[in-house]
């Protein structure tokens, strides 16, 4: 997988795929693009995939004090327009879809249609920013063992398949503390999107797990009802990450859609 310097930093992406229409995955935190596997390797048979890692996260460069999703989006326009990609579909999961919000904002005229998935439109609270931070000095202090313990049970549904445990635990392992920590203060400021959700006018997608525990169900319906024609498909079987753990219905769920779009 390529690494190119955009912006200040050197990111590392996948590109896969060819063709007219161009997808955009953008990853969850603490993950990288690697958690896209599956979706890649269905996606790219006919359209162009491009996933980056974020700063200091998988294979990406140093990060700074914090990650915001204003600097993210630029990274990603840049890796874009480097890319000499015009106009692509972007799907984005919890962290990612927070950042599909900041693209979207930044550059409406680069999206041709936004999946969003197990993600909410609204700001922290001051109690959710503090914990935040708490847990960016607790990474910095603990190492990634440390967010691992914290976040795999979070991210997984309750009765976790032992594959799945595995797999997020070395995708956690790739990063680094200070890209967790860049992350999580990068996520706390970030701004309420509920008023960008009304500005949305390509089509929209919005996916959940069942069972997903930190951004449920209802936050996906507030989601779909704050776009003008969304719609709305909840994955059995999977928590947080239905990308990871119940890949089969989710990719269908993504290849439907991106399908539908013009390019
Ligand atoms: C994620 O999965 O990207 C994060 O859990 C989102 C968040 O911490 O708000």
């Amino acid at each position: 997988m390529p690494t190119t310097s955009v912006n200040g930093t050197d990111l590392h992406y996948v590109d896969a795929g060819s063709g007219p229409s161009a997808v955009l995955l953008l990853h969850a935190f603490p993950l990288h693009s690697g958690m896209w596997a599956r979706q890649v390797e269905a996606l790219s048979k006919h359209h162009r995939v491009i996933a980056p890692d974020y700063r200091g996260l998988g294979r990406s460069g140093t990060p700074p004090q914090a990650s915001t999703m204003a600097l993210l989006a630029e990274d990603v326009r840049a890796l874009l327009a480097h890319l000499r990609v015009e106009r692509v579909a972007v799907a984005g999961l919890s962290m990612g879809g927070y950042l599909s919000f900041e693209v979207w904002r930044q550059a409406p005229g680069l999206v041709r249609g936004l999946a969003l998935c197990d993600t909410k439109a609204g700001a922290d609270t001051a109690e959710g920013a503090a914990g935040r931070e708490a847990f960016a000095k607790n990474a910095l202090e603990h190492g990634l063992g440390w967010v691992a313990d914290q976040m795999v049970p979070k991210l997984l549904k309750p009765q976790p398949d032992p594959a799945a445990v595995k797999a997020v635990r070395h995708l956690i392992a790739d990063g680094t503390p200070a890209g967790v920590a860049a992350a999580q203060r990068g996520m706390a400021v970030r701004p309420d999107s509920f008023a960008t959700l009304a500005t949305v006018s390509v089509p929209t997608l919005v996916v959940v797990g069942e069972e997903d525990t930190l951004t449920p169900p209802a936050e996906a319906e507030k989601l779909a009802a704050g776009v003008k024609g969304a719609r709305l498909v909840k994955i059995p079987g999977a928590g947080h990450l239905p990308n990871l753990e119940n890949p089969g219905p989710f990719t269908e769920a993504l290849a439907g859609f991106f399908a539908g779009l013009p390019a």
